[in-house]
């Protein structure tokens, strides 16, 4: 299969943005939301993330990895889709309860002789103690990333069912960081290793029904599109326990301009034929399962922040915001490229102080954060090599609004220089909700001892 096949062009988004210009968020002034809330501020556009999940409608099971975006109000939204949810941590579980999954299997309706479905799966290539306790109490189903939890997880819960994660032995990320594949990732049960972790797991007393990979995150189809076979090859060791198989996630969203939406269809039609092989083979039915991350959310949030000053540096010019690298993670460690736009301080500028003619006056700008580290910058490559990027002329007070923030943004967002974690807004409908408030300097302290 080829690349052109299992691409198509993306749709694009106005919501008021023009050369660079961003008034709106999903129909909420930028300058407006920023003024109620504070920035450095989480956006998340409602709307968009129900787009993303109806996108995989075909799939039997969209499986949530919640590690992309797990405020507890996207959860909920996600959850009301009918999405299920992947918890890697006790506290990925206590979010997932939180926000309404419940802990037993359910029967989906249009199930059609389909298993039923776990709602919460605990996917880890450990267990650390207070983990294998709570999936112990709440009897969740379990993705099992090596051999040592099947033992540990037997001793617990005796006949579990269990998952096994397989590494095919290839991976593939937008990021060697986020290649889960092959020799030079931790993660996975080696696929050679099967035969010995079948007779592992058959000891334990445990039925292997599900079989699940996932290769990296930023991934594209091509890539993705080998694991269908690889997977296919380990199903058949298995054998006839096997009652679902997981294509994991790692589906692609656009970040740039020139990048494309992934043709699903094509994506889906590859893994439903893999499914149908299994079904006739082992003469009973297998659910079909997607775990994307980044897919559901990443498109629908945004950062708005405060342009806070403006200086030159020889020849370079600084944008200097009051969002840094403890705010959004990607740049500093992926060297990820993230859409910006600017926006004008005052609602009221739009149509008077700025005129068409300012807003096309585009300057290439180095844009960094608050953050006593010069890494701190959003505009640079992987291993720290600044670039610039051309954004329309700005002045201090105006708000520079970083996109496709959604996924992998506020979940890896951190307290270095001891800055508050910002607030999180949900827009729906035309509202905007604060689903969580800024830190306080007290939070900070919270626990700390003199
Ligand atoms: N399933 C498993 C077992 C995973 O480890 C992940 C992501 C996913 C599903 C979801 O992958 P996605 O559909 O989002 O690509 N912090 C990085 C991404 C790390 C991904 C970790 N695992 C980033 O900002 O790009």
């Amino acid at each position: 299969m080829t690349s052109a096949g299992l691409e198509k062009q993306t749709d694009t988004l106005t919501d008021g943005i023009s050369r660079g210009i961003r008034r709106q968020i999903a129909g909420v002034g930028v300058a407006q939301l920023a003024q109620t809330y504070g920035t450095p501020l989480y956006v998340y556009d409602a709307l968009m993330i129900r787009r993303r999940c109806r996108d995989l409608a075909a799939w039997d099971t969209i499986r949530f990895a919640q590690k992309a975006c797990s405020n507890l109000a996207v959860l909920n939204l996600i959850r009301s889709e009918g999405v299920m949810v992947d918890a890697v941590s006790t506290g990925e579980i206590h979010r997932a309860e939180k926000a309404g999954y419940p802990t037993h299997a359910v029967l989906m309706q249009s199930s059609d002789g389909l298993p039923p479905v776990h709602p919460i799966v605990y996917t880890a290539d450990i267990f650390d103690r207070d983990s294998l306790d709570v999936v112990a109490k709440l009897g969740l189903p379990v993705n099992c990333g090596s051999a040592d939890m099947l033992e540990q997880l037997a001793a617990r819960v005796p006949g579990a069912h269990v998952t096994l994660r397989v590494n095919p032995g290839f991976g593939h990320g937008h990021s060697q960081k986020t290649n889960t594949g092959g020799e030079g990732s931790k993660h996975g049960i080696w696929h050679e290793e099967i035969p010995d972790v079948l007779r592992r797991a058959e000891w334990a007393g445990l039925c292997v029904s599900g079989l699940h990979m996932h290769i990296g995150s930023g991934a594209d189809l091509v890539h993705l599109a080998e694991v269908a076979e690889a997977l296919e090859r380990v199903a058949h060791e298995i054998g006839r326990s096997l009652t679902t198989i997981s294509a994991g996630g790692g589906l692609p969203v656009p970040y740039k301009p020139n990048e494309v939406h992934a043709d699903l269809g094509s994506y889906f039609s590859l893994w439903d034929a893999t499914r149908k092989r299994l079904e006739e083979r082992f003469g009973h039915r297998i659910r079909l399962e997607i775990e994307p991350g980044r897919y559901l959310t990443a498109e629908a949030g945004s950062v708005i922040t405060e342009v806070r000053a403006i200086k030159r540096q020889g020849t370079k010019k600084y944008l200097l915001v009051d969002a840094g690298f403890n705010t959004l993670a990607r740049p500093v460690l992926y060297g990820s490229w993230h859409p910006m736009s600017l926006c004008p301080e005052k609602e009221s500028q739009n149509q008077t102080a700025r005129g068409p003619a300012e807003e096309e006056i585009v300057e290439d700008v180095v844009v960094g954060g608050p953050l006593c580290e010069s890494g701190d910058i959003f505009t640079q490559q992987e291993g720290g090599f600044v670039e610039t990027r051309a954004l329309p002329a700005t002045s201090v007070g105006d708000y520079l609004v970083i996109e496709t923030c959604g996924a992998y943004g506020f979940v890896m967002a951190s307290n270095y220089n001891s800055k508050p974690l910002p607030a999180e807004v949900l827009i729906d409908d035309g509202q905007a909700r604060l689903v969580r408030t800024r830190q306080t300097p007290d939070d900070l302290v919270r626990g700390e001892t003199v």
